[in-house]
């Protein structure tokens, strides 16, 4: 059986951890993992996340099965966190899943049920698994415009003349907010066009929500969605609690969708159910279980909010002073653009000889193409650190 097996392509990010890992040098700066980092290059428990655990433990009676559908506290807390007051929530269902990979691929296999001709289309360029995400419920995938990878800003003229070509046969997907890898945002205004075309052109929009609260704040972040949800009868949005609870290996997500109807909605939440009944049953119920108590409990949310709120304003912080040294050291204006992105990640669009110097003369590493997690950075000594370095690899 196995040795007709050929060896799968490796993902470039988990093979990227194995090789920061293995390296003996401590000066290194390892901008390539996409994980929160705090000052001391940590990525701790939320405090109201130990909180919530110790009430957990003090509550929890029993580890008998949740259900498929997850945490129904958290379910509705997440909607109503994605959404506001935008979508009918008459029409809007959504179900707990394994992170927000698990809601992307529940709600790709619900939707290739349904539309196996239609075509999936993603950003150029765009996060590394949605490719096989897509592709592995059956999907053909293709690209639209969405960078300018000279200015690394949004090319918003392509990206729109890309989206009018696109109709009812297309599934379209959006990051609803701090764009990986490239972190090149949306205005307000360039979403409010989109939503005009999807509803004008009948293209089905599907969000990917892994960051809100990492951008700007939990309702700016939330603008892409509720502008959508407010013109288009249906669409899903598939979000993750991996970073903004950092509950990363707690496989915390949530797959939302809204229907034309109440009763279209039930029946694409029972598609749904059925899918995860038939991969992975029924989702984890740690992480979950500490979203619903910190989101139904007015003080620990507060504390939630304060310290997403820290957690964000280390990235712009950092984001400005980076764009600050860049500027002294290179003597011009053009890394300016790290501090007009959002989230954590920006795309510096480097060739692979430019990354393969950081890596082997000064020990920075990121990701092929030059994306870098801004979180990575310690301190003003790393800060200037890696801005002589790219200075040097770029020159
Ligand atoms: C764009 C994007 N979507 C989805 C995810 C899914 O995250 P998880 O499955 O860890 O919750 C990530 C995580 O890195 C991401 O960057």
């Amino acid at each position: 059986m196995f040795e007709k097996f050929e060896p799968p392509p490796e993902d470039p990010i988990i093979q990227l951890i194995g090789i920061i890992r293995n390296d003996p040098r401590p000066e290194k700066i390892d901008m390539g993992v996409g994980v929160f980092m705090n000052d001391h290059g940590q990525t701790p428990v939320l405090s109201v996340v130990r909180k919530a655990e110790e009430l957990l433990h003090a509550q929890q009676t029993t580890k008998a099965y949740v259900g498929v559908a997850g945490n129904e506290t958290f379910n509705s807390e997440i909607i109503r966190l994605a959404f506001g007051d935008s979508a009918d929530m008459q029409r809007t269902r959504g179900i707990q899943t394994p992170g927000g990979c698990g809601a992307l691929r529940m709600l790709s296999d619900m939707l290739y049920r349904v539309a196996p001709d239609r075509k999936v289309w993603v950003t150029d360029p765009t996060w590394g698994n949605h490719y096989p995400i897509f592709r592995g419920s059956g999907f053909e995938v293709d690209s639209y415009p969405y960078l300018d990878w000279n200015t690394r800003t949004v090319d918003i003229d392509r990206m729109m003349s890309g989206l009018s070509t696109l109709g009812q046969g297309d599934i379209v997907v959006f990051h609803a907010c701090c764009h990986n890898p490239s972190g090149a945002e949306l205005s307000p205004d360039d979403w409010d066009e989109i939503a005009r075309l999807a509803s004008q052109n009948g293209f089905f929009p599907f969000f990917d929500m892994a960051y809100q609260g990492f951008g700007d704040s939990l309702q700016s972040d939330a603008y892409s969605i509720r502008k959508m949800a407010r013109e288009v009868e249906a669409m899903v949005v598939a979000s993750s609690c991996s970073k903004n609870f950092g509950l990363y290996r707690e496989r915390t997500g949530c797959a939302m969708l809204v229907g034309e109807s109440a009763a279209t909605a039930d029946v694409a939440r029972a598609q749904l159910l059925n899918t995860a009944r038939s991969s992975y049953s029924m989702p984890p119920d740690h992480g979950a279980a500490l979203v619903a108590m910190i989101l139904a409990d007015p003080q620990l949310r507060h504390e939630w909010e304060e310290e997403l709120r820290t957690m964000r304003e280390r990235i712009l912080g950092l984001r400005s002073r980076m764009s600050l040294a860049l500027r002294e050291t290179s003597g011009t204006p053009d890394w300016d653009f790290i501090a007009d992105h959002r989230g954590m990640f920006s795309l510096l669009v480097l060739d692979k000889q430019q990354v393969e110097r950081l890596r082997t003369d000064h020990a920075v590493y990121c990701v092929a193409g030059g994306r870098i997690n801004i979180a990575g950075l310690k301190n003003a000594d790393e800060i200037q650190r890696f801005a002589d370095a790219l200075v040097a690899v770029t020159r």
